[in-house]
């Protein structure tokens, strides 16, 4: 009698992947030898992304961190853990959205006691790997909703200018898919403290639930196109 958990993990090797999830797969490949901006010559890993190409929401946020520059994937430090409690109260797991980045290198610099930082991406090296990467990868994923986790994924994804404190919570038109959101990013919520952290997670959670309920509306919708 074979176990279980045998079985599924057999199932589970014998699926066949969607051409969505092959051809992200394919750019993937690509972006780890990328050296398309000076960025490349300090990373230890391309982080391109994670989670489910099938998935019509993708989460878009800045750039790896320490942690996803070592481990080559998005959000595993302190702001994923929190990403991933948000999408827990909002009934999501990782594998039901894909995740991703403006940028797939750790943006650095070094302070003045010698310790190197993260920065955020300057605007060539986001410009570069939107145009190399995000965008080939979001026209293959074709998502009914973006959410955006600060201001240079809003600025990506949305308009120039974004103004995230009076602009997060609401749907725009996106070239990327049918709406876009942006909400405030973990990394931020967590330099906050007291009442302005729990204003800032709470406000995050309504934001993922929003874009959660956009995706089972746009679903119901005809599509924008007639081809
Ligand atoms: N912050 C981001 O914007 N992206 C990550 O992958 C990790 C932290």
């Amino acid at each position: 009698m074979r176990e279980a958990s045998e079985e599924s993990s057999e199932a589970a090797a014998q699926k066949v992947p969607s051409v969505k999830e092959v051809r992200v797969g394919e750019l993937a490949e690509k972006a780890s030898v990328c050296v398309a901006c000076d960025l490349c010559e300090s990373r230890t890993n391309v982080v391109f992304g994670e989670g489910n190409a099938n998935s019509p929401l993708v989460i878009v946020g800045e750039g790896p961190g320490e942690n996803e520059d070592k481990t080559g994937r998005p959000f595993v430090g302190r702001a994923g853990k929190l990403l991933d409690e948000c999408l827990r109260e909002c009934g999501m797991l990782r594998r039901h959205v894909y995740i991703t980045n403006v940028v797939r290198c750790r943006p650095t610099e070094t302070d003045e006691t010698g310790r190197v930082k993260n920065r955020p991406p300057r605007a060539d090296e986001a410009s570069t790997c939107i145009n190399l990467w995000l965008e080939p990868t979001l026209t293959v994923i074709e998502p009914l909703v973006i959410l955006c986790l600060g201001s240079p994924a809003a600025n990506a994804i949305i308009k120039k200018g974004f103004k995230m404190m009076q602009e997060r919570g609401r749907f725009f038109d996106s070239k990327y898919a049918r709406y876009a959101i942006a909400g405030l990013h973990p990394a931020y919520i967590l330099r906050q403290q007291g009442e302005a952290y729990d204003e800032a997670r709470a406000s995050l959670v309504k934001d993922i639930e929003a874009a959660r309920l956009k995706v089972v509306e746009a679903k119901k919708e005809p599509p924008k196109t007639l081809f």
